[in-house]
């Protein structure tokens, strides 16, 4: 479906273009006046220079038009597009809709599957780098922003029609895998992965469960920061494994089996899914031959031992490191990995773009391996290499968030205590059945904590207020709900009266809260085309905010299911369903749902 405002701004340039202007200045926009109007065009001044003319003289003679073609309309029984048009000196052109015009936009609205919003002319392969967790470490706050932007990212460009690959690129391959396996060797030296004349099977059970592998890489990474030998041990361990030595490569495979288990659980109750699994080690097969390639090529020359590609540019006006491929001893590092997994992309998915969700600090990694996928011809010219860098999630005092004893805040101990916190407030609230409670206490959580990070431009810190977020009022996850949870229980009640009204269309506004809530309800497939080219969850939330209260005004100010003439009340029934089905959207694109009750 055409989008509202464009349809405006046609009437409005075809009567430009009728007075003998240019189409082009009847582009109209909407209104900072709502009290004076509903939209607005200022074309008329744009265009005092071009026809010597004063602007209101042109806006005059373009409302003159515009008030003919309302005309025209009324006679031939169709519907015209404006109620009232007006030119108001130095040359504003103000307009405000027809509530029928505005009606059936949205009846169309209401009968289309996709809710005016177009697929794609062109469906475009996406792949989107999200989560990045890493392998035997806890997840922390840290990787939660990754998380909740990423899969939002991924859901609107499906919903705008695009073939999107989500993966969760584990990192698996670095110095950690070597120091865990160092800690169960100091602890379990007997075991047979470290018997090098070991040939049997190795055990099918994890030497350690999740809990054991969660401590042992902080006491592991602590021991090697004090202790050279044991950080030469835990090197040689990471070279060890890196070279597919047996046992090595055994222990490594339990750590990511048991990790990985951890991992889905984890996504799962955050709503985040992903359909590849993807990790740093399934693009080391790539880096010998990228590596020669790149030498051949001459792309890359040896420095000092290590092979490197220049990356800078005349026009940098910051220093852009060169790429190190491979360091002297022959080690590949995590541009070699990113660059060989952009390989492996290509190899198998042929994307038109690749989008990397990760905290904007690693900027200048990604800087220099898009310029040297680009220079060495890993990617087709006009293939998108896309860097959607994050900010810092703070606490209250500013600092990174922590808990309250100082700690790094796990993501499974903030889902829980936002749950308590959100199970409380139910409760409080009204009885309710515990076990209900607590189900809709881990909806209402989730919403508080993916819509407080959403809400925000990605790019920006923000600082993560439990008070606010689990707050029912004001910009908040909850308060979105809250909403969707009223307009459900309005449908149930009338549905358990009213055996009619199903099939009811939306009905010609009777009253100003009411057109404002079909006129926000208009905007619904731009702000989805912004939200995807820009790739910008945070418009969502706010045009689901500006939703949300133009219709808690609207049910404010009418009596709904008291209201006696049938009709009347099917007609807005069946506002209040499309607009339930925007905010269901909405959230589905955010990544969180609604419950039935709270
Ligand atoms: N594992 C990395 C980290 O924790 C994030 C990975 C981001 N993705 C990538 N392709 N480099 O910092």
């Amino acid at each position: 479906m055409k989008k509202f405002l464009d349809l405006i701004s046609a009437e409005v340039a075809s009567a430009f273009e009728a007075c003998g202007y240019e189409a082009s200045y009847g582009k109209t926009g909407i209104s900072n006046r709502p009290d004076l109007c509903e939209y607005q065009c200022n074309g008329a001044m744009a265009a005092k220079k071009k026809y010597q003319k004063a602007p209101i003289v042109i806006a005059n003679e373009v409302v003159e038009k515009l008030m003919a073609n309302m005309e025209t309309a009324r006679e031939q029984g169709m519907t015209p597009v404006f109620d009232s048009v007006e030119a108001v000196n130095p040359g504003f052109i103000n307009l405000k809709v027809s509530g029928d015009y505005l009606a059936g936009y949205l009846k169309e609205m209401a009968a289309d599957e996709n809710l005016s919003v177009e697929k794609a002319a062109q469906p475009k392969t996406i792949i989107i780098d999200y989560g990045g967790a890493n392998v035997a470490k806890p997840l922390h706050v840290g990787h939660l922003r990754s998380a909740i932007i990423g899969e939002s990212i991924k859901r609107i460009c499906r919903f705008a029609g695009h073939q999107v690959i989500g993966d969760v690129h584990l990192g698996d391959w670095g110095l950690q895998m070597g120091l865990i396996i160092t800690e169960v060797r100091h602890r379990n030296p007997d075991l047979p992965y470290f018997d090098e004349s070991f040939e049997g099977e190795y055990p099918q059970e994890a030497p350690f469960t999740i809990s054991e592998l969660e401590e042992i890489y902080p006491t592991a990474s602590a021991k090697s920061k004090e202790d050279e030998s044991y950080r030469e041990e835990a090197l040689e361990a990471t070279a060890k494994l890196q070279e597919g030595v047996r046992g090595y490569h055994a222990l490594w495979q339990h750590i990511l089996n048991v990790s990985i288990a951890d991992l889905k659980k984890n996504y799962g109750n955050l709503n985040v899914e992903f359909d590849l699994w993807k990790k740093e080690s399934d693009a080391q097969p790539y880096i010998p031959d990228m590596a020669e390639m790149m030498k051949k090529e001459g792309y890359a020359y040896e420095d000092q031992g290590a092979l490197i590609v220049d990356v800078k540019e005349e026009s940098d006006t910051k220093e852009v490191p060169p790429c190190i491929i491979l360091k002297s001893d022959g080690a590949a590092l995590y541009t070699t990995t990113d660059l060989a997994t952009i390989i492996d992309r290509v190899k198998n998915y042929d994307p038109d773009e690749i989008i990397y969700v990760v905290d904007k600090r690693q900027e200048m990694h990604f800087t220099q391996v898009f310029r040297c996928a680009r220079k060495t011809k890993l990617v087709k010219e006009d293939m998108d290499l896309k860097f959607l860098g994050f900010g810092t999630m703070n606490g209250k005092d500013g600092k990174p968030f922590k808990t309250r004893e100082g700690g790094v805040m796990r993501l499974e101990r903030l889902i829980s205590e936002i749950n308590e916190e959100m199970y409380n407030k139910i409760m409080e609230n009204h009885e309710a059945d515990p076990e209900e409670a607590r189900r809709t206490a881990k909806l209402v959580g989730l919403s508080a904590i993916k819509y407080g990070d959403l809400s925000n431009q990605a790019s920006k810190d923000y600082v993560f207020d439990v008070d606010k977020f689990t707050s029912f009022e004001g910009n908040t996850g909850p308060y979105i709900l809250y909403t969707m949870v009223r307009i459900k229980s309005i449908l149930a009640k009338y549905r358990a009266n009213t055996a009619a009204g199903e099939n009811a269309e939306i009905l010609t506004p009777a009253g100003e809260s009411e057109k404002a809530l079909m006129l926000e309800l208009t905007k619904f497939n731009s702000v989805i085309e912004q939200a995807e080219e820009e790739l910008a969850p945070h418009k969502i939330c706010s045009f689901i905010y500006d939703l949300s209260n133009a219709l808690n005004r609207f049910y404010h100010e009418t009596k709904i299911l008291s209201h006696e003439d049938a009709a009347q009340q099917a007609g807005w029934i069946a506002l209040l369903t499309l607009t339930l089905r925007v905010l269901e959207t909405g959230i589905e694109l955010l990544g969180f749902e609604a419950p039935e009750r709270m």
